[in-house]
């Protein structure tokens, strides 16, 4: 008969590429968590290295092991999201995959959060006892610091370490704020502090991070960018779509392209206005799919064949938009509805609208 309850602890673990960790998770967890009803949830994103095979043959022979494969989509936070509402634990933790998190420090995790000494218990290694250990380079360390204290000027609480993926607290409280999550990038524990419409108590237990021995990281300049994303989704409650605003941002810069490659052409060199405007058109949009497949969609990410189909298609789209835009502005100023300023921002924001809502639907689909 297996147990007729549901585990004290489910541990989440989000794995992308981590196969020659998961054996050794299982084993500190195992170790760690003696005595403590537990279950491991595997949360991969269809690692190639075969992270989640490894973890079904575990599960195999050992019911607490359990394992999701998410197959076309990506990231930390949503995997941490999607394991964590998998279970029916009374308490939830998060931990990193690649054994760079001290599980020593679980129970004591659990203990604060079954005392209700605090609402989330978070694994530290910025206050006292805790240290970075080895496994941060001194930029790393740099931009972990300096995210501490944005983030720390965003919290309605004082937390040592806001950025950690390192932490606990009750399913209950979880399921509560999930609707609100932004659900995007690294920063899953700040997305709760930040979700949650009131100030939640907060422990941090000290540990030091360790060295990374097998795999790598994968934060890269893109995770930083959606960290700021994160703080300005909140900061604007979360009205404004992230997505758009970073689909404003690019085409912001893509204002800036045509402008500059009208300006060598025609301005500077010998092509006549329209075949310039023509030339700074296609530049512009190439750039703005390229920057938007980076940063926009980076999760959705278009690579190889399917780039170039996806680009054509974005030419069309904004072909469209910038056909609607000429004739809407052109309508509003003929029939004295505004002025040809407020005629002209009228018809590029629709025309933004209408490139991120169509592009969105058609050249990055969610699978
Ligand atoms: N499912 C899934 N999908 N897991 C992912 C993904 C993804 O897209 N990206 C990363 N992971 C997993 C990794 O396999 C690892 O187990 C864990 O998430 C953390 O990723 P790392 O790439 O090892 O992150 P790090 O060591 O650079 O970052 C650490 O420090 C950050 C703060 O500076 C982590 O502790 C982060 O959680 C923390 O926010
Ligand atoms: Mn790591």
């Amino acid at each position: 008969m297996p147990e007729p309850t549901p585990p004290r602890l489910a541990v989440v673990i989000p794995c992308y590429n981590e196969a020659a960790n998961v054996a050794p998770m299982v084993a500190r967890l195992d170790a760690a968590l003696a005595g403590i009803g537990w279950e491991a949830i595997f949360v991969d994103d269809d690692s190639p290295d075969g992270t989640a095979a490894r973890a079904r043959a575990i599960a195999a022979t050992d019911p607490r092991v359990r394992c999701i494969r998410r197959i076309g989509r990506r990231g930390l936070a949503s995997a941490c999201i999607e394991g964590i509402l998998s279970t029916s634990a009374r308490y939830v933790a998060v931990i990193d995959g690649d054994l760079q998190h001290d599980e020593t420090i679980l129970p004591a995790m659990l203990a604060a959060l079954e005392s209700n000494e605090a609402d989330v218990a978070i694994g530290s290694r910025n206050v006292d006892g805790g240290t970075k250990g080895e496994g941060l380079s001194p930029i790393r360390r740099l931009v972990s610091d300096g995210g501490a204290a944005l983030a720390n000027a965003a919290l309605p609480v004082r937390v040592g370490d806001p950025m950690s993926g390192f932490f606990a607290l009750p399913r209950a409280l979880f399921e509560e704020v999930a609707p609100r999550l932004t659900g995007t990038g690294f920063k899953i524990l700040l997305d709760v502090l930040l979700s949650a419409g009131r100030p939640l108590r907060v422990t941090e237990i000290p540990y030091t991070f360790r060295a990374r021995e097998a795999g790598e990281s994968k934060l890269d300049a893109g995770v930083l960018l959606e960290f700021g994303g994160l703080l300005a989704d909140k900061a604007l409650g979360g009205v404004v779509p992230l997505r758009f605003m970073a689909f404003a941002l690019v085409g912001g810069i893509g204002v800036l392209v045509h402008l500059t490659v009208l300006g060598l052409l025609h301005g500077i060199g010998p092509l006549g206005f329209g075949a310039a405007q023509w030339a700074a058109t296609f530049v512009a949009m190439t750039a703005n799919f390229l920057l938007n497949n980076r940063i926009t969609y980076r999760d959705r990410r278009l690579r190889g064949p399917v780039l170039l189909r996806g680009l054509v298609l974005f030419y069309l789209v904004c072909g469209i938009g910038a056909a609607a835009n000429v004739g809407i502005a052109g309508l509003l100023v003929r029939d004295d509805l505004l002025g040809w300023g407020l005629a002209g921002a009228a018809g590029a924001l629709l025309t933004v609208v209408w490139n991120y809502a169509v592009s969105s639907t058609l050249v990055w689909r969610a699978r």
